[in-house]
């Protein structure tokens, strides 16, 4: 699948890895936006389980809404045991307040490096957006967390919630750090609300310009990677 010079971490999203050539090539950073509810929080869970699971992989995840015990209920609840992948040292979880983001930085730098994490996720949620006072404060910080966390060539995911369907960016970190941008949507269409994904940019890779239907079922989020958005309706 895809051109055999990049190196890719395979997402494990059913039906994602096939929309991007097998999966996000390797220490790169992607910005998964989406509306409140979209599945955000489930995706990284995913994401990172899978990784430890299916490939040995060693994964960070830095929280700064949910803590660590309620992250292991969620993916218990989808059947992934991130609890035993805790206790084995596969999976480190890490609620952080955002007071020294200087600090937060630099204790990121050291986890990664200490667990030698092929894999990182930053779920904000929407702590991130009230933190800063400042725009340009904001910008100069989380584009240095970028820069680090791609010389660190780990791949990593950070979340951003948007405001139902308004796309709005994280202080420049999509357009000047970011190596892909995806698209999480949880919109209403007539009388409910339809889940769907878009991938706005990934690096080194041929993307699609459609629309693709996901559904949250028992086994985690999963995208429909064939079938037309609205089809069923
Ligand atoms: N077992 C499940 N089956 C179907 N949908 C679920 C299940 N568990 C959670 N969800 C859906 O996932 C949503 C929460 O996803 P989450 O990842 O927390 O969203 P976000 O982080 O984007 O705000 C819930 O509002 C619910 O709609
Ligand atoms: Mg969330």
């Amino acid at each position: 699948m895809g051109n055999a010079i990049v190196e890719r971490t395979p997402t494990e999203i059913m039906g994602l890895d096939e929309l991007i050539e097998g999966g996000i090539p390797k220490g790169n950073l992607v910005v998964l936006t989406g509306d409140p509810g979209a599945g955000k929080t489930i995706f990284c869970l995913q994401y990172l389980y899978h990784g430890a699971f299916k490939h040995n992989e060693t994964g960070v995840f830095i929280s700064l809404e949910e803590k660590p015990e309620e992250l292991m209920e969620t993916a218990a609840i989808f059947g992934w045991d991130v609890e035993g992948m805790v206790k084995k040292g596969k999976i480190i979880l890490q609620t952080v307040e955002l007071y020294d983001f200087d600090k937060l930085r630099d204790s990121i730098e050291d986890l990664v490096a200490k667990h030698k994490a092929s894999r990182i996720i930053i779920d904000p949620g929407v702590i991130f957006h009230l933190y800063f006072e400042r725009e340009l404060d904001a910008r100069k910080r989380i584009l240095s967390l970028g820069k680090m966390l791609k010389k660190l060539n780990v791949t990593t995911i950070i979340t951003n919630e948007s405001t139902t369907g308004q796309h709005e960016g994280l202080y420049g970190l999509e357009e000047y750090v970011a190596d892909g941008v995806v698209l999480l949507y949880h919109t209403r269409v007539e009388n409910r609300f339809v889940r769907s994904i878009g991938i706005l940019k990934m690096r080194d890779t041929k993307i699609s310009d459609k629309l693709r239907p996901v559904r949250i079922t028992a086994q985690g989020i999963e995208v429909l990677p064939k079938e037309e958005l609205f089809s069923e309706a």
